[in-house]
């Protein structure tokens, strides 16, 4: 079988990036696959949505319509969940002083913001250096061998309780009224960050090829979301992100009505803003939501994801969070490369503190992807199963089977 799967994905092999591990590349998805019918024919779906039929009903065969299938569903969430992600604006400037402030100026329509951030080189080596961007800092041990960009996030878009809505440099920017949601803001404004790596002559002696994001709790949501929206982000890490990161809607209010309490949509909308104010029609309804979150992740593929989780929290909603992500895990099956995407789940320790018992792992997904070593094993999907974790029974969420996309 593991022969089979290494053989499988040689065949899907595109030259992809010169020090990392090859991942394939998909086709460039058609325009008009993002295009939604106004009136969505929303469906009550129980069960966890097939991320391989599209909303018209087709299915989707090969590579090209996955790839329209991901445009498909990036506009779904972005029209029911998560708000409205704007384009690159009309004009992007930059300076970098001190070797480590890196200060961006973006005007659209009139106004302008400026934001800036540390950069922080590895002390030794000569780069090109990978770089990961942290959303809120990183919480995870960051290679001494890759440069991290400190994202404020909350300076972009504020988070403390759903009366943050509208504040913040994005909405200065687009609008005290846009529908991006604080999540979709932090995502642009990432996206503003790579736009001026690419910009900048020698890139701040910065590898594009290898650009990775992280983050933590309330902003490891935020880096799924990131990773899910740039495809120029190679590799996503999002940490305890829980319940409206990589748990699923669906799952938690299951969870919710056997008694457990954990985080559900009903809940999330009403203590922040991390999601759209449109989102707020479908929270006491979410199986009439045509995607869960095992399809966010699904956006990353076939881009490296290794989702980092804690069994200790109940409130991160320990089974909601291994159904989705070992759900979203069969994306990587059907494009033949399950060991692009991980997920490891343990307890024993404090909330965001990164445990030991993850580093040969966490270990293994920048050996592979940042520095090309083969070897490293990525093949992790696993739950210590505490608090209720493997209570996930598959055959009650996935009724649809794998394609083999090619
Ligand atoms: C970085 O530069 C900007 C101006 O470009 C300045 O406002 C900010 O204070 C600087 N930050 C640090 C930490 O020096
Ligand atoms: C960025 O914006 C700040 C404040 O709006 C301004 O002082 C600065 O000159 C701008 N820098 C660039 C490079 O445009
Ligand atoms: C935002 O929407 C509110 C409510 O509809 C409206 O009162 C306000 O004028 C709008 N603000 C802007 C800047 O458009
Ligand atoms: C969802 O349920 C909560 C709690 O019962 C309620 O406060 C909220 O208004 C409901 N939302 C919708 C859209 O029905
Ligand atoms: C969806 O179907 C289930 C099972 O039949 C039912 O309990 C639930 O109320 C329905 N939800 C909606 C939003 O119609
Ligand atoms: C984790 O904690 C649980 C409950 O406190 C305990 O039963 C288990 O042995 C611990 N596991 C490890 C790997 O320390
Ligand atoms: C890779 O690591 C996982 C756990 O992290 C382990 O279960 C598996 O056996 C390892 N595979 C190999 C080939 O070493």
């Amino acid at each position: 079988m593991a022969f089979k799967h290494s053989f499988a994905a040689l065949l899907l092999l595109l030259p992809a990036f010169s020090h990392g591990a090859k991942v394939p590349s998909l086709p460039p998805a058609r325009a008009s696959c993002s295009v939604l019918p106004e009136h969505l024919p929303l469906k009550n779906v129980s069960t966890l949505p097939d991320p391989f039929t599209f909303l018209n009903g087709e299915k989707v065969r090969n590579l090209d319509d996955f790839a329209c299938r991901q445009a498909e569903v990036n506009a779904l969430f972005q029209r029911m969940e998560l708000g409205t992600l704007p384009p690159r604006p009309e004009k992007i400037t930059s300076t970098f002083t001190n070797n480590n402030n890196l200060t961006i100026n973006v005007s659209n329509e009139g106004k302008s913001i400026s934001f800036n951030m540390p950069v922080q080189f590895p002390t030794t080596g000569d780069g090109p250096f990978p770089v990961m961007i942290g959303v809120g800092g990183a919480s995870i041990p960051i290679p001494s061998n890759v440069a991290l960009i400190n994202f404020n996030n909350d300076d972009m878009a504020q988070q403390n309780s759903e009366s943050s809505r509208g504040i913040g440099k994005f909405f200065d920017l687009y609008g005290v009224n846009a529908t991006a949601s604080s999540m979709t803001a932090w995502a642009w404004a990432i996206s503003r960050i790579i736009d001026v790596l690419e910009d900048t002559p020698g890139h701040l002696n910065l590898d594009l090829d290898r650009i990775g994001v992280t983050g933590c709790s309330r902003d490891g949501k935020g880096a799924l979301v990131a990773g899910a929206f740039d495809p120029r982000i190679l590799l996503t890490i999002p940490q305890e992100s829980g319940s409206g990161g990589a748990g699923c809607w669906r799952i938690s209010d299951v969870m919710w009505n056997e008694g457990i309490d954990t985080q559900t949509a009903m809940e999330i909308v009403q203590e922040n803003d991390w999601f759209s104010v449109g989102f707020e029609q479908y929270v006491n309804t979410t199986s009439l939501l045509p995607f869960d979150h095992h399809m966010l992740a699904g956006l990353v593929a076939p881009r490296p994801l290794f989702v980092i989780d804690n069994t200790d929290y109940v409130w991160l909603g320990p089974e909601s969070v291994w159904g989705c992500m070992s759900t979203a895990h069969k994306v990587y099956e059907a494009l033949q490369i399950p060991d692009v995407m991980g997920v490891s789940q343990i307890g024993n320790h404090s909330h965001c503190d990164f445990p030991s018992d993850q580093q040969a792992q966490l270990s293994a997904f920048f050996d592979k992807f940042f520095f090309g070593d083969t070897k490293a094993n990525t093949s992790v999907l696993e739950t210590d199963g505490a608090n209720g974790a493997n209570e996930f029974v598959e055959s009650q969420w996935v009724d649809w089977a794998i394609p083999r996309l090619a």
